[in-house]
């Protein structure tokens, strides 16, 4: 197939990347390098680069031209960049989708996966024992509604269009290569260079992390599937982050201190108390799930990066 990524060169479009490439895949990027280049050489060299933004209309129809699917990941992430950046946000997330929907229907492109997020469950109450894609959502932030926004936008494109729209709801997704905008590499950049581990509020909040590979296989596996889904891409697993610093300095086997400190004013609509996403969906369309647990992908990301590292499971 002949596969474009928007944001193809940010943390999990790079990794997608290099999987669809391996599988002999055609893939076209199309990215502002906003966050630099997260590609490796190798993938970089047998893939069509367009480095552009996507709001650019005539850009990301030429970009799509050929193309048998498209996986939209462009976005502005990070929740203080976002907290910082309402506008942009919002108008990346809208005038981009957009635009690819609109390259879509021009270049007869009938097949288009959207990066949305776990963020938009916010506050919505866990019932039974994971968020399941069916409950009422409560997104609160600019990202989180634009987030909702595209899902329906992209669902009402389906209906009266026939465009096949799968929006992908991550949950965490954390691996190698990733930058500090996030939790995990941020504590593993604390726990090696001797900085205190800074954790916000008591630590209790709980997140379900979802290593890269595992996404990456959910993503190819969902590439067979046809019609509008709304699906949850996560690990089923639920760990605080105060557990997740307390693993990252072992494993570092660092000395730095874990400090709680008040989440900044503007932090405040994205801090939930819990969060965990049921993966049954997914795993009815694709009969597979994120399978590698919190310690087994901290340990592949020292394994890969960092030498003289602790084995928390031995
Ligand atoms: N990483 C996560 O845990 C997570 C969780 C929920 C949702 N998502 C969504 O998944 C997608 C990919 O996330 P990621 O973790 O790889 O983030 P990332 O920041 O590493 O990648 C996003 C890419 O989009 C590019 N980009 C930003 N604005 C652009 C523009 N105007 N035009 C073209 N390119 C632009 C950036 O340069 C970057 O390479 C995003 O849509 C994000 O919202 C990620």
């Amino acid at each position: 197939m002949k596969i474009l990524i928007t944001g193809g060169a940010g943390f999990i479009g790079s990794n997608l990347a290099k999987r669809l490439v391996a599988e002999g895949h055609t893939v076209v990027i199309l990215d502002n390098l906003l966050r630099g280049n997260k590609l490796d050489k190798e993938t970089f060299n047998q893939i069509v680069f367009i480095q552009g933004d996507v709001r650019d209309e005539s850009l990301v129809i030429d970009a799509a031209k050929g193309c048998d699917l498209v996986f939209h990941f462009a976005a502005v992430l990070g929740v203080d960049i976002v907290a910082d950046n309402p506008v942009e946000t919002m108008d990346v997330e809208v005038i981009g989708t957009r635009n690819v929907v609109n390259a879509c229907e021009i270049n007869n492109v009938k097949y288009l996966m959207y990066a949305s997020t776990s963020g938009i469950y916010s506050h919505s109450a866990i019932v039974k024992n994971a968020l399941t894609e069916e409950i009422l959502v409560d997104p609160r932030t600019s990202y989180a509604m634009a987030k909702r926004y595209n899902e329906i936008y992209l669902a009402s494109h389906f209906e009266e269009k026939g465009l096949n729209v799968l929006s992908l709801r991550f949950f965490n997704i954390y691996g190698s290569n990733q930058d500090n905008r996030m939790v995990v590499p941020l504590f593993f950049e604390q726990a090696t260079t001797g900085q205190p581990l800074t954790v916000y509020g008591n630590g209790k909040q709980t997140r379900d992390f979802t290593y890269i590979d595992d996404t990456v296989e959910s993503c190819v596996r969902l590439m067979r599937i046809r019609g509008c889904h709304i699906v949850n891409i996560a690990n089923e697993q639920e760990w605080s982050i105060l557990d997740l610093a307390q693993l990252i300095k072992k494993i570092t086997n660092s000395d730095s201190r874990i400090i709680f400190v008040d989440a900044p004013k503007k932090r405040y609509d994205y801090e939930v108390e819990r969060r965990v996403g049921s993966s049954i969906k997914l795993k009815n369309l694709t009969n597979y799930k994120p399978e590698t647990n919190l310690i087994q992908g901290l340990e592949k990301i020292v394994s890969i990066n960092y030498q003289n590292h602790i084995h928390l499971t031995l």
